[in-house]
Parts: C-alpha cells; sequence; structure tokens
C-alpha cells in the first residue's frame, strides 16, 4: 500500500521586508544576505496574526475538496507555541471547522517537529488506509533585532494532508535519525526571541544531517544516486548548498561536479528565500518549491532532510506521483508570495517590537491586511479569532468560543 503525501499547501503573511532595505539600515553589503545568505525577503507577521491564524490558512487551503469526514487527526508542529497547556491545533480544528471526531494537538522539537509529526501520520494511515492526518507546520522565526540571526527571520505555515492516496508524493516510512544533547539554538519560555550560537549550530546541522544519511542508508540500502533531488531543512537557502556539497563530498559519485551537485537543490530553494526561515515547516516549503518549479519530477525520488536544533536530525525521502502537477495549489502560492506588500525598514521595526500583553489586560488589534483568519486580539487571558469579512463574500462569523469579536470592518492600517 502507498501512502504519503496527498495535497500540499503553504501560507506566508502578506507583508515581507527586502533583506537590501535591512542591510541599508544595519550598514552591511545587501550581497551578504542575497548571497552569502541565500535570502531576499523575509515575511512580516502583522499583530493580527499568529502561528493558529496561519495554520489555519494553510490547512484550510490543504483540505479543499477533501471530505472532512475522513480527516482523523490534525497535528499541529511549532516552535512558536501560544500556551504551555492548551495545543494551537485545536483552535485552528475549530476554526477551519473539523468534526469533533478529529484529533488535534501540537508536536515540538524545534525545525524537526513537521516531521516528527509526518512520521507519526504515516504509521497511523498504513494502520487505517481509510483515514487521513493533516499535518501543519506553523512558525514565527524571530531573533533579536540587529544580531546576526534577523536576516534568517521568517513567518508562515504549510500543511499536508497525509494518505493511502499519495496524489503528490509517495513517502517511505524507513529514516535514518540522529539525536544530542546540544545547545545551538533554544527559546527559552521568558523570552520571545530565539537564543543561537550561529557558526556552531551550521556543524552541528552538518553532523545530524551526515549521521542521519548514514543511518538512513543503512536502514533503506540506498545511496546518493538513487534521489533525483534533495530537499533541506533551509534556516537560509544557502545552508542547502553547505549541507548537500557536505554531503557529496562522502557520497556522491566521483566526478559528479559543483554545478551539477547544485543543480539537485536549486528548484527546492526558491520559495524559501522569499520567507525567510518557517522552522518546523522549512522543509515542507522547499519540497513544495520543487514541486511547483518547472522540472519533471514524476517517478523521481526526492531525498528530504529535515533538522531541528537541540538537536535531531531525520533523512528520509519519497517518490514524485505520476499526474502530481494537476493536484497542486501552484497559481495560489505564486499569487501569494508574488502579491506581498513590501514593508519599510520603520513599520518593520514597529511591527517587531508590538507585542501582546502578557499580564492578561484586555487588547484589540487593529485591522492588517491578513488571509481567512485573524488575531482579533486578547480578553480574560484568552486569545480571540475570527474569521476575516471579505468584501466580495458574505461574512463568516466565527464560532463563540471567545464571546467578543473585533469590529468587522475590514481595513489596513499601520500602528
Ligand atoms: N557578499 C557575498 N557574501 C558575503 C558578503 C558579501 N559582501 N559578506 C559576507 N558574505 C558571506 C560570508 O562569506 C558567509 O559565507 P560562508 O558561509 O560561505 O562563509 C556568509 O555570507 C555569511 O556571513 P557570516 O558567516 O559572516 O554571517 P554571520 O556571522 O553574520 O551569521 C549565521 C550567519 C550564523 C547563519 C547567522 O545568520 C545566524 O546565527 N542565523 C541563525 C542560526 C541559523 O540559522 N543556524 C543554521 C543551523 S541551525 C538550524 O538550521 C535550525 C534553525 O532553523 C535555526
Amino acid at each position: 500500500m502507498k501512502v504519503g503525501i496527498e495535497a500540499i499547501s503553504i501560507y506566508s503573511p502578506r507583508y515581507y521586508l527586502d533583506l537590501k532595505s535591512l542591510a541599508a539600515v544595519r550598514g552591511i553589503d545587501a550581497e551578504k544576505y542575497y548571497k552569502g545568505l541565500g535570502q531576499e525577503r523575509m515575511a512580516v507577521v502583522p499583530p493580527d496574526e499568529d502561528i493558529v491564524t496561519m495554520a489555519a490558512n494553510a490547512v484550510e487551503s490543504a483540505l479543499e475538496g477533501i471530505d472532512f469526514r475522513s480527516v482523523d487527526t490534525l497535528m499541529l508542529a511549532t516552535e512558536s507555541g501560544i500556551d504551555q497547556s492548551k495545543a494551537a491545533a485545536i483552535y485552528v480544528h475549530r476554526l477551519v471547522g473539523l468534526p469533533s471526531t478529529c484529533k488535534a494537538y501540537e508536536l515540538k522539537q524545534a525545525c524537526c517537529a513537521g516531521t516528527a509529526g509526518v512520521l507519526a501520520a504515516l504509521a497511523l494511515v498504513q494502520q487505517h488506509p481509510q483515514k487521513k492526518v493533516v499535518v501543519v507546520a506553523s512558525d514565527i522565526a524571530r531573533y533579536g533585532l540587529g544580531t546576526p540571526g534577523e536576516p534568517t527571520t521568517g513567518a508562515g505555515a504549510v500543511a499536508l494532508v497525509i494518505s493511502a492516496d499519495p496524489k503528490l508524493v509517495e513517502l517511505s516510512p524507513d529514516v535514518g535519525a540522529y539525536t544530542a544533547d546540544v545547545m545551538d539554538f533554544w527559546r527559552p519560555n521568558y523570552m520571545d526571541e530565539a537564543l543561537v550560537d550561529g557558526k556552531y549550530s551550521i556543524r552541528v546541522y552538518l553532523k545530524a544531517l551526515a549521521e542521519s544519511w548514514n543511518a538512513y542508508v543503512k536502514e533503506t540500502g540506498l545511496d546518493f544516486t538513487d534521489h533525483y533531488r534533495f530537499c533541506y531543512h533551509l534556516p537560509f537557502t544557502r545552508m542547502a548548498e553547505k549541507g548537500h556539497l557536505h554531503l557529496a563530498k562522502y557520497s556522491a559519485p566521483e566526478g559528479m561536479g559543483r554545478e551539477a551537485l547544485l543543480e539537485q537543490i536549486y528548484s527546492a530553494q526558491r520559495y524559501n528565500r522569499l520567507t525567510g526561515n518557517l522552522y518546523a515547516g522549512s522543509v515542507y516549503v522547499a519540497l513544495t518549491s520543487l514541486l511547483e518549479s518547472q522540472e519533471k519530477l514524476e517517478n523521481k525520488r526526492v531525498g528530504l532532510f529535515s533538522y531541528g536544533s537541540g538537536c535531531m536530525g531525520i533523512f528520509y525521502g519519497g517518490v514524485v506521483q505520476p499526474g502530481y502537477k494537476k493536484h497542486l495549489k501552484e497559481e495560489k502560492h505564486r499569487q501569494m508570495l508574488g502579491n506581498r506588500t513590501e514593508m519599510p525598514y520603520g513599520d518593520y521595526e514597529v511591527m517587531y517590537k508590538n507585542s501582546l500583553p502578557k499580564d492578561g489586560s484586555e487588547y484589540m488589534n487593529n485591522h492588517y491586511h491578513v488571509g481567512n483568519y485573524r488575531l482579533a486580539g486578547v480578553k480574560d487571558h484568552k486569545r480571540i479569532y475570527e474569521a476575516v469579512e471579505r468584501e466580495e463574500q458574505a461574512p463568516r462569523s466565527a464560532p463563540a468560543v471567545n464571546s467578543r469579536s473585533a469590529p468587522s470592518k475590514r481595513s489596513v492600517s499601520y500602528p
């Protein structure tokens, strides 16, 4: 029986900062960001979006045309959690209208949690082929202003429907893993920004890649030449280059030159250059970017490497299915990434500094340009989410779990 990805959809906020603007303010050559890190833009999250609203947009889109009654479980992977107890998945479950028989919970292991969810989903579907599982990874990658990590900021969500009808990619549950207790990147509960030992984190990433690749080869008997393309976890897109050349050093066939190697990762980097780091979803944005490129991938095997700081690495892979192109949401993704609003540096800094009150006091957000859902505010220590009223469609009111609703008129304003 085949299991794997039936549908995939990404969501990224409607605002971005061009890294040329950031470079100008920081007094840094923009080529360092564009070439040295391989990043052009970073998504900027307005105050009325968070991991829940981004995830809800991605899940809603991934489930288009799929019978909600077949969805057994919703797993939300994140390292930007909003609550120590309640799973962000529960809010998403309500917003998109999944049935009460569908389980919903949250997963964590830094940027590897999305893949942990996919592996659990594959096992579940293998046992119950009539059931589908939605894995959504949603994150806000946030570093301190002016720190070396800042140009690798980003945000967004990616949702995958895992089922026994893998219209896009048949995934293999045979993986290679590497786990070690290291402090390369972490975020204590009392902080909004991640702490990172940048150069060390790159070394640990490369070690985790080599070790999980070795375990994967041992587990599957596959080698480098069995893989046509490779998708990497992309904290910044040049990381794929570093990783792939590192892997190739001891596993690629002799005579395979740098250009041929870079060709194997090129198409998987396009979208991430524009969104910035998505943490748990990053490798699946890379996969979406590859699938939605000009490449002909039918029956080709793709290697997937997921790295979560702290750390865990997982290498696995899958085979792209015949006819996959007609099941992609390519046009929607292109429009979403192409029609965003560029933000001047000053507005980015204002948005960066804006945060929800930490003492539970009431707070209502302004309306920004968002997707189909927004975080209206906070009242009585509860986040209030609502569906966005569109000019061209009837208002979709949010269910009444959090009783207060924000003004329904949709307007765009900066703080
Ligand atoms: N033109 C072109 N290239 C330039 C340049 C210029 N004018 N100036 C510098 N560069 C190049 C440098 O030569 C360097 O290239 P190499 O890597 O090939 O040497 C590259 O630009 C970056 O320059 P620096 O190494 O000087 O950059 P930095 O010290 O300011 O920081 C970083 C880089 C460590 C990645 C930092 O952005 C950071 O800490 N990022 C967050 C942590 C991170 O992403 N770690 C990755 C592994 S951990 C992980 O994957 C989990 C996760 O999601 C966080």
